[in-house]
């Protein structure tokens, strides 16, 4: 199994990664191959809304104007047979950088040829609070909101805040281990 995180944290050690990277060890323990995408490295625009509609080459042919990393990126999704979709709670929502990512996978996955080998693909999500903790339930919404609509198959979405990340790192862990397995 090949299993691909995408993750909107800017910290690669910070709480957002030790969540997810707790998932990739429990899979990768039980032979997993995993690999990671932090979209605050990558170059990723947000939508420009093209047209006076609103819509534009994304609804007529699956692909955006804008010259930037989301080809590259669905690529690697369209490899990968699991999908983590994880990001920090911000203001009780997507970070910035997994907000202008998902935004444009949805729109280009409007279209038939845009969504293949992405549609019915099986993802899950992890939504971090690790300031005040308060949040990571309505993240998961708004994140399993924009996943569904993308029309990957959402089998979770997994809340944790900094009052609880030790419990959940160990929890995602073992998640983990099960889904490579099962
Ligand atoms: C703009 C902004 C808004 C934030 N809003 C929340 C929030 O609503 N709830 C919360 O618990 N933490 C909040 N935080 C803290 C983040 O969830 C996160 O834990 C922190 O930025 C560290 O991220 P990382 O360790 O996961 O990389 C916010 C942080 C930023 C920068």
């Amino acid at each position: 199994m090949q299993i691909l995180l995408i993750s909107g944290a800017r910290n690669p050690s910070g709480q957002t990664s030790q969540a997810a990277d707790a998932l990739l060890r429990g899979a990768s323990a039980a032979g997993a191959v995993a690999d990671k995408i932090l979209l605050p490295t990558m170059h990723i625009e947000r939508c420009r809304q093209c047209e006076d509609s609103g819509w534009g080459r994304c609804r007529a042919e699956g692909k955006c104007i804008i010259d930037d990393d989301l080809p590259l990126i669905k690529g690697r999704i369209r490899e990968a047979d699991l999908l983590v979709f994880a990001t920090p709670v911000y203001y009780g929502e997507l970070s910035e950088s997994m907000r202008a990512f998902t935004d444009r996978l949805r729109r280009t996955c409007t279209h038939e040829g845009g969504a293949a080998g992405i549609k019915g693909k099986r993802a899950i999500g992890i939504c971090v609070a690790g300031g005040g903790g308060g949040g990571a339930p309505n993240c998961c919404v708004s994140l399993e909101r924009v996943l569904a609509s993308t029309g990957l198959d959402v089998f979770d979405m997994v809340p944790a805040r900094r009052q609880n990340l030790s419990f959940k790192v160990q929890l995602l862990e073992a998640y983990g281990h099960l889904l490579a397995k099962a």
